[in-house]
């Protein structure tokens, strides 16, 4: 089969990878030419585990090929995938869907023969119809253009395993039409369906609601479990403990319930605003107050986290020499989109203090946001004469860090662990003050 994607970030280069590792003939398209010089050569323009070799793979077989034309993408094939970002609003909660529709109004004018598009964005519920209506009057093609919604549920990090091994395939679809739009996507997805991965055939709104859904509840549950962090420390438990206890019951599960400086990133933060803003418009606002709640719970963390670093330097860090282990958002990903990691160093240089700072991946995107941080080439540079060591981003090599090694560089055996991902007795035994938030070590 052939297809086309429009959008090649995170989410775009990775589904047409994996369309044509299973099989098709794929041509992603995206505005930006230096993105697609990259990728027409087989090369990733961002981090993302797995993703190059399979890339690169399926370049060189030729079933998968990049453009910046809309003419070539429209003769290449009739099922179009959507999947560029719908990042939040400048100053507003609501999604900011101008690439979205810019994709739509450029394409659908070139649309003459039967075609069908299948969004894959995360998108305001609504959204889908709204396109449908905006498409069909654009192209000459009229009634004969189908929409479908199918969300995308991967993660940063795991973003190939997510989407060749996925939990579920939802395909959203409008009521009345030809069915050919099911009937391309069961076949583009027939090797999934084959292992065997539920699929669940819906309406195009609830096909949307689901994915925003999903991310509310995750955002939730880490929220949640942060929340009784902040119950934990006046009260003498371990949140982590306590996290182990309460995953040990199927119905809540021990997954997203790891405290530390919360959530992050391109998807979970927006989504739920999002979610909010289009519940607003809808005039449900009140079903999700908790959401604002969950929002400001986790924007505390980073505040919490900077308070500890003041408690660690005793009372400020101002003049402070501050090691900052990690910098994406999360561990196997270089994105630091609204990282929780960064805004800590941020605002602990705002304060006085001198960070240092080493991530594996985000080095680059990082030095983009705050180039007056100084980056380190390694952990151990990083935390050279450092007055304490902020393990921010769960990187599994800043959890094999030997703490014997690196106290013989720190100025003080003092770590805190953001991500509650190191082993406190390891360190404790080599004589670090371990200290984390909810967990009764603060002294
Ligand atoms: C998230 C969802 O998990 C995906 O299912 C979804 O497809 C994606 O958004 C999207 O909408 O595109 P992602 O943003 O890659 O994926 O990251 P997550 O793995 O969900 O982690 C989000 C944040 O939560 C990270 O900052 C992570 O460190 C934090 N987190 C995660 C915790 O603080 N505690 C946990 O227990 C788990």
């Amino acid at each position: 089969m052939r297809c086309t994607v429009f959008g090649t970030g995170y989410l775009g280069a990775t589904h047409a990878a994996c369309m044509a590792e299973l099989g098709h003939e794929v041509m992603g398209v995206d505005v930006d030419p230096s993105k697609i010089s990259k990728l027409e050569v087989g090369e990733v323009p961002f981090y993302e585990p797995g993703l190059q070799d399979m890339l690169q793979r399926n370049v060189d077989s030729g079933r998968l090929s990049f453009s910046t034309s809309y003419e070539e993408a429209v003769g290449f094939a009739d099922l179009h995938f959507i999947a560029v970002g719908t990042p939040q609003r400048r100053g507003e909660y609501a999604a900011d869907l101008t690439q979205l529709l810019s994709v739509v109004d450029r394409l659908a004018p070139l649309l003459t023969e039967p075609a069908v598009l299948v969004g894959k964005s995360t998108v305001p519920v609504g959204t889908a119809e709204m396109i449908a209506e905006r498409a069909r009057k654009l192209a000459p093609v009229g009634g004969a253009l189908e929409i479908a919604w199918s969300p995308e549920f991967l993660r940063e990090g795991f973003a190939v395993q997510d989407t060749l091994t996925p939990d579920r395939l939802v395909i959203g679809l409008a009521s009345g039409l030809s069915g050919r739009a099911e009937d391309l996507l069961r076949k583009v997805y027939q090797k999934l369906i084959d292992e065997e991965v539920p699929i669940i055939i819906t309406d195009l709104a609830t096909a949307e609601l689901s994915k925003s859904a999903a991310n509310a509840f995750l955002a939730t549950k880490i929220s949640f479990i942060n929340a009784i962090s902040e119950i934990c420390e006046p009260a003498g438990a371990n949140v982590s403990d306590l996290a182990n206890i309460l995953g040990l019951d199927p119905r809540i599960g021990r997954s997203f319930l790891t405290s530390g400086l919360g959530f992050g990133g391109g998807c979970l933060p927006k989504d739920i605003r999002a979610l909010m803003a289009r519940a607003g418009e809808l005039g449900a606002s009140e079903a999700l107050h908790s959401l604002r709640e969950v929002d400001s719970i986790n924007m505390r963390r980073r505040t919490k986290m900077v308070e500890l670093a003041r408690h660690a330097c005793g009372g400020s860090v101002l003049g402070a020499r501050l090691a900052v282990l990690g910098a994406a958002f999360k561990a196997r990903s270089d994105d630091v989109r609204d990282s929780p990691a960064l805004s800590v160093a941020g605002q602990l240089q705002l304060e006085g203090a001198a960070v240092s700072i080493f991530d594996p991946q985000a080095m680059d995107n990082a030095r983009r946001v705050f180039p007056t941080l100084n980056y380190a080439t390694n952990s151990f540079e990083a935390c050279e004469r450092a007055d304490a060591v902020l393990v921010l981003t769960e990187w599994s090599e800043f959890k094999d860090l030997d703490p014997s090694e690196l106290a013989t560089t720190v100025r003080s055996r003092v770590v805190l662990d953001g991500r509650q991902c190191l082993e406190q007795a390891r360190w404790e035994d080599a004589g670090w003050r371990y200290l984390a938030m909810g967990l009764p070590t603060i002294n």
